[in-house]
């Protein structure tokens, strides 16, 4: 049988600001084996190239942009739906000018911050063929006053609000929960259009949203991960994206009088996801040549990860075997993993050391 591996990032590979040495020598290993890999990770806020150029330089290694499975990465085909000149535009949520990208190398230029208003975010969306991606920074400079407790960027344009907002995507941890929350909920009680927002003469008929209510039809909500932690460099877990979201789900559900919010979940642990993993992972098999027939051929699927209720409830879900690493969220204590190892370098040990093609 042959076999495939999908390593965590955050926790696995890199620690803050801090790439693990055992990542280094743990990627050589498989890539000299030529063990088909990915990089599966719930972080994500700029694109597979730019993710994996910076990868291959802080690993010292090659890693294709194929080989990278963001967050955001399996919500490329919803761009289908907003892909034509007609189409609605929709909004991306994920820290436009400071995308966390932890390295300790130095770069040779300073990613992820532009002058320009340039977001990577807003790059992977275009990349995904999504014609009209529009930033909450954006919608914040057109209209201040939409959360008036800061002042805009003044690296990002104001934006045209003709355009209703037909979906609004969560790309990655947001950069500000209250200007996020609130343009969300702003967009859920007019149909995604700001016009009804910002605009005194839509004053009267927007009288009703005052009355807490919501369109009976709720815009489509995605979300890339649903980590309520992660970890760094820090003692003690960060925030991550779904910490956000169970403090928009309280708010939302306390403006409608009790209305859940709706939403669709990618990411790990879930199924979209590792069926999208799987496929990379075959697609890396052809590449290295070792199987022209990746349907029929089975793969034993390994995960490795540092976060309990992400990667390895994910890699048991979805029939994979699951390695529990001890550098990141998780410290003791009980688990559901398959091996329990000390870091990526034994995680690679256990995998090599296995029958495979
Ligand atoms: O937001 C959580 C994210 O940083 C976790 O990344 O690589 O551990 O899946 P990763
Ligand atoms: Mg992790």
């Amino acid at each position: 049988m042959r076999i495939g591996i999908a390593f965590d990032i955050d926790g696995v590979l890199i620690r803050g600001k801090r790439v693990l040495p055992q990542a280094i020598r743990a990627i050589r290993r498989v890539q000299d084996a030529r063990v088909p890999f990915v990089l599966l990770t719930n972080g994500g806020g700029t694109t597979e190239a730019a993710k994996a150029k910076e990868l291959s330089r802080v690993l010292d290694s090659d890693i294709r942009a194929s080989q990278m499975v963001l967050a955001h990465t399996p919500m490329a085909p919803l761009a289908a739906n907003y892909s034509n000149v007609n189409s609605n535009a929709v909004l991306i949520l994920g820290s436009p000018f400071l995308c966390i990208f932890t390295c300790t190398r130095p770069s040779s230029s300073k990613r992820n911050e532009s002058k320009s208003g340039k977001s990577e975010c807003k790059d992977a969306a275009l990349a995904y063929g999504f014609k009209y991606p529009v930033l909450a920074e954006e919608i914040l400079v057109t209209c201040p006053e939409i959360w008036p407790f800061r002042a805009p960027s003044k690296s990002c344009q104001p934006i045209s609000l003709d355009r209703k907002i037909g979906a609004i995507l969560s790309f990655h941890d947001s950069q500000d929960w209250g200007r996020d929350a609130q343009i969300i909920c702003d967009l859920m009680r007019t149909g995604g259009d700001l016009r009804r927002v910002v605009e005194p003469h839509h004053r009267d008929r927007t009288r009703h949203l005052h009355q807490h209510h919501t369109p009976p039809e709720q815009l489509p909500l995605y979300f890339s991960a649903g980590d309520f932690v992660w970890s760094n460099n820090l003692p003690l877990t960060r925030f991550a994206q779904g910490a956000f979201r169970y403090a928009l789900e309280t708010v939302y559900s306390r403006l409608t009088h009790g209305k859940p919010l709706e939403y669709t979940m990618y990411g790990k642990p879930h199924k979209v996801t590792y069926d999208y993993a799987q496929s990379a992972i075959d697609a890396h098999a052809v590449s290295l040549s070792l199987s022209h027939e990746v349907p029929i051929m089975p793969c034993k699927y390994f995960g490795i990860g540092d976060n309990p209720e992400s990667d390895i409830a994910g890699a048991n879900n979805n029939g994979w075997t699951s390695i529990l690493v001890k550098t990141g969220v998780y410290e003791s204590g009980p688990h559901e993993a398959k091996y329990l190892v000390a870091d990526v370098e034994e995680a690679v040990d256990v995998i090599l050391s296995q029958p495979h093609d």
